[in-house]
């Protein structure tokens, strides 16, 4: 395993981050494909003996089981002081007034909410899921300062959203004195690359992390077109993601993929870790030879020719994701 620095920050992360929304009670929240606890331990167990010390989670998934079946994991298997823990705050954990969101009260319960369920007393990065419009940025940036503060929290990250609600978001906390966030946690992979037009260089200019969420495109950069699982045939939010024009890329990652007798997988990620502004794709891996690839990959190097190759038939997409 590789590590770098994330973003402009001395935190030391791996390559591959551990994408832990596999992980989680089937029958709790929306993701009716997701691994329990005893399949999920192996994994993540295997995932720490390959070097990986990167784990990315969030409140809402499985409805807080994932935090769960993680913080559980990692408790039995690591040293705390060497693991990023990573979870996330927004979406709505129950219904009614302040049931989700980015208000004060919402960050100060959910905070708690999460580190009990993760067994820790702090996280390593708090991460927004997403953009609140009814709360105004100032009380979200100054409710997560104070957990910073309070020592709950050690750095703190966004998620997808514009380019100008992230670049407002950082500002207003600089203009405060405020923590600005380290880490931008987004939708990124050979089929999706709109990123690349106003995020990406905003996160180099401002020595952000990137941090591409779904690398693989939930899997179709690592399968024929239109191959199914059981994931991509309950994956609602994915299947709204791709375009038809994309096959001819996922076409290209499976011809280079042959031409080097390596799984397509390795391929897709090593394209993105060659990606300067990328510190580590966040990995789902319900399988050991997932692991196996994205472990693989970060030593992955990818000629000039086989890099136009894979970009070469892109097709702009509408914004999707946030
Ligand atoms: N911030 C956000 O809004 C947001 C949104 C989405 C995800 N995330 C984060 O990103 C993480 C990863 O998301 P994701 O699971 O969608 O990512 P992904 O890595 O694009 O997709 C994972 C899926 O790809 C397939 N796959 C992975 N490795 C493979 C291999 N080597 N060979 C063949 N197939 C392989 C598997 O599909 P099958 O199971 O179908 O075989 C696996 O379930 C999540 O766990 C979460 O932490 C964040």
């Amino acid at each position: 395993m590789q590590y770098a620095k994330l973003g402009s920050t001395g935190l030391d992360v791996s390559r591959i981050c551990l994408g832990c929304m596999t992980y989680g009670e089937p029958d709790r929240g929306v993701h009716e494909w997701t691994l329990g606890a005893e399949a999920a331990r192996p994994l993540i167990r295997q995932a720490l003996e390959a070097g990986v010390t990167f784990f990315d989670t969030a409140n809402v998934y499985s409805d807080g089981t994932s935090e769960e079946i993680v913080g559980k994991a990692l408790r039995d298997f690591a040293r705390r002081d060497e693991i990023v823990l990573a979870t996330k705050v927004h979406g709505r954990m129950r219904p009614g007034p302040n049931g989700g969101g980015l208000s004060r009260k919402a960050i100060m319960s959910e905070i708690d909410h999460s580190l009990t369920r993760l067994g820790t007393d702090y996280v390593d990065l708090y991460q927004i899921h997403r953009y609140d419009h009814d709360t105004p940025v100032e009380e979200t940036m100054e409710a997560l300062h104070d957990l910073v503060k309070a020592g709950k929290v050690r750095y703190i990250g966004a998620s997808s959203m514009y380019a100008w609600e992230f670049s407002k978001a950082q500002y207003t906390a600089e203009r405060h004195g405020w923590t600005r966030f380290v880490s931008m946690q987004n939708h990124y992979n050979l089929i999706y690359r709109e990123e690349e037009r106003e995020m990406l260089p905003l996160c180099a200019d401002q020595g952000v992390g990137v941090l591409p969420w779904s690398p693989l495109a939930r899997g179709r950069l690592t399968r024929d077109w239109g191959a199914v699982t059981e994931r991509s045939t309950n994956d609602a939010f994915g299947s709204r993601l791709y375009l038809e024009s994309d096959r001819s890329i996922v076409e290209a990652v499976g011809r280079i993929a042959a031409e080097r007798e390596v799984p397509r997988a390795r391929i897709a990620l090593a394209w993105l870790l060659h990606q300067a502004t990328v510190a580590a794709p966040i990995v789902g891996a319900a399988k050991p030879h997932h692991l196996d690839d994205a472990v693989a990959a970060v030593e992955l190097k990818l000629s000039g020719e086989e890099l136009a190759a894979l970009e070469q038939s892109y097709t702009p997409h509408a914004i999707s994701g946030h």
